[in-house]
């Protein structure tokens, strides 16, 4: 175990972060480099992933990726070389009543937000194995916990993804792979901005908040770093919800 005041130091770690173009997953990628980490930017916005990546230069590389296409998540794998930590960040939401929701809205949420992350999973987590070493971070939801109005199968998707993590934590714990999950609640990000947008969904939303705020890209990235830290050396398969309070009610 490290020395307690380098416990977050993550000096020659390599942690690929999908998602890191924007929002939470960028704040991630940003900790994890200002922790000295280096960093492996995978997005499919070409433009705002060359921009993070330019700010966090040297140490930093970059992927454009399609989490929803199998052979794109392959070539990311194949480039991303040797990973330490995995963060399966990068996802989709489309708001819709049950029967509006549109077949085809429907099949790319659980690409993009269960069948891709798996994916990226097993081909980062099959060398993990064979070294005996690594950490994976999945995102989840807090809509995972209740009922999720208009968002019956994104919802669905987050709770795949933390049963996802639960057993990928039984299967690899024994080879030194710990695995876990954070469930953010809403945060301010352009995934929510619409949403954020319109006063009286921001304002019924606050009042949900026993924190009184949303939550803030960083809350999340400060919670990836303990995970993947040694500070966390004895927590594996867990979900930890990151939402101010919201699910209490
Ligand atoms: N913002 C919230 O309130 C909130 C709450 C709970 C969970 N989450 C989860 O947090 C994660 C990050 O969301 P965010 O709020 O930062 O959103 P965001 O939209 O700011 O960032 C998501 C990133 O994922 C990328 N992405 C989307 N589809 C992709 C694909 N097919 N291939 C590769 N990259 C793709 C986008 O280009 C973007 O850069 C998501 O999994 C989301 O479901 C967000």
């Amino acid at each position: 175990m490290k020395p307690f005041e380098r416990l977050f130091d993550f000096s020659g770690k390599r942690a690929l972060i999908t998602g890191a173009a924007s929002g939470i997953g960028e704040a991630m990628a940003r900790a994890f480099a200002a922790q000295g980490a280096h960093v492996i930017l995978a997005d499919r916005d070409r433009e705002a992933l060359r921009k993070v990546a330019s700010d966090l230069a040297p140490s930093s590389q970059s992927h454009p990726f399609d989490q929803a296409d199998l052979a794109s998540i392959e070539a990311l794998a194949a480039a991303a070389g040797e990973v330490d930590i995995l963060v399966n960040n990068a996802g989709i939401v489309v708001r819709a009543p049950l029967l509006d929701l549109d077949w085809a809205d429907l099949r790319r949420m659980v690409d993009v937000n269960l069948v891709g992350p798996v994916a990226l999973t097993r081909l980062v987590g099959a060398a993990m194995v064979r070294r005996r070493s690594g950490t994976i971070i999945n995102i989840g939801s807090q809509m995972a916990f209740n009922g999720a109005r208009h968002r019956s199968v994104y919802s669905s998707t987050k709770v795949a993804i933390s049963q996802f993590t639960k057993t990928a934590a039984l299967e690899w714990g024994p080879h030194g792979i710990r695995v876990n999950c954070i469930a953010p609640g809403r945060t301010i990000t352009a995934l929510n901005a619409a949403l954020l947008a319109d006063p009286a969904e921001y304002e019924t939303g606050l009042q949900r908040i026993p924190l009184q705020r949303y939550g803030e890209p960083a809350d999340m990235a400060n919670v990836a770093l303990f995970l993947a830290s040694e500070a966390a050396a004895y927590i594996t398969g867990h979900t930890v919800v990151v939402d101010g309070g919201w699910i209490l009610e």
